[in-house]
Parts: C-alpha cells; structure tokens; sequence
C-alpha cells in the first residue's frame, strides 16, 4: 500500500473510532463564536473557559482573545495535536487529551463552551449539574446548536444558548 494511502487510512480510522464518543469534529466558526460572546456572556480576565470537546482549537483561541484562560478537553489525539501547534504561543491555554466525561472542572471554572450532538445533550448537561454540585458555585454553559433541556435559557444569539447551571441543592439530613 501507498504511504499516502496508509496515512489517509490511519486518519480516517482516529476520527471514525473518536466520533464513537460523541458529536463529530465540526468546527464553529471563528466569528460566530465571537459575535455569540459579545452578544451572550462577556468573557474577560475573570474567567477560564472550558470547551468539551475542543476540536482544533478556535474557541480556545477566541477566549484568548478576551482575555479569558482557557482549558479544551479532546478525545482525537489528532485534533489535540494541531490545537496545541496552534496555541503554542499562548500561556493561558491548555489541551488535554481525554474523554471529557472523565474530567473534573478545577476550582476556578467559570464558563463551559459546547458544541455537541443533540443526542448527548441531556448527557452533557447532567455532567456539569455534577461538576457545579462538586464545585459548589454556578457555572455559565454557552451551547451551540442544542438547547439545554430543563434547565431557563437565559438569552439566545442565533444557534447559541446561554444557561447558568447551579448545584444542585443538597437535602438536609
Ligand atoms: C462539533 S465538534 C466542536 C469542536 C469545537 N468545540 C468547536 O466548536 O469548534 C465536537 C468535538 O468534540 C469532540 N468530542 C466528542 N465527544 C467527546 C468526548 N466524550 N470527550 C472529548 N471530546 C469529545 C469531537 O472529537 C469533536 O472534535
């Protein structure tokens, strides 16, 4: 077999077993996801932003650009790979590669960023009910394209929703 025809192969295999995880690697687009922050939820050097499932990294580079730290959680090394060669430069951002509902937000989370697939939505939203339970303190979740079910929208700017996820009240014994 051809290299090229090994290495294509190799590549589509990486985002054919990753999409097995969840949504598929479909980048937001650079100036939507700006706008939508304008419009939505002011980011700032107050906050660090964490996107669930970071792709190639434009929305780590856009929280940059606001000022904001940023964390992007990936299952595709490939993807993890080119947005880390992208945000090399930037102290303020980070790429892990792993499965994100393995991870725990740190301390200072503020915002959480997705763009996922409506059949993991009520998933996804169940994770960071968790995380802000851990937490103990609201966290922001601007999602693109899918709605968080039960939970108040708070504003709306073309297919990006913002929500405010609190913990979840503990029962007194
Ligand atoms: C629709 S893309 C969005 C990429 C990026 N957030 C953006 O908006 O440009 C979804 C990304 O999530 C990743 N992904 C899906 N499920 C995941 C999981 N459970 N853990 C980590 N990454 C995941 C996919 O590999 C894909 O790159």
């Amino acid at each position: 077999m051809d290299l090229p025809i090994a290495i294509f192969l190799v590549v589509l295999l990486v985002f054919v077993l990753t999409a097995l995880f969840g949504a598929p690697y479909v980048p937001s687009s650079n100036k939507e996801v700006k706008k939508a922050f304008k419009n939505l939820y002011s980011l700032g050097r107050k906050d660090l932003l964490i996107d669930l499932g970071s792709g190639d990294g434009k929305v780590l580079k856009t929280a940059h650009e606001f000022g904001a730290k940023s964390i992007g959680i990936e299952v595709n090394p490939l993807l993890v790979w080119i947005s880390k060669f992208r945000l090399r430069k930037f102290k303020d951002t980070q790429v892990l590669c792993r499965d994100f509902y393995r991870y725990n937000f740190p301390a200072e989370t503020t915002v959480v960023y997705v763009f996922g697939d409506g059949r993991d939505m009520s998933r996804i939203v169940r994770y960071i009910e968790r995380q802000t339970t851990k937490l103990d303190h609201p966290i922001y979740l601007v999602s693109h394209a899918f709605e968080a079910e039960g939970h108040k929208l708070i504003k709306q700017y073309r297919a990006y929703f913002l929500y405010k996820i609190s913990p979840e009240k503990k029962e007194k014994k």
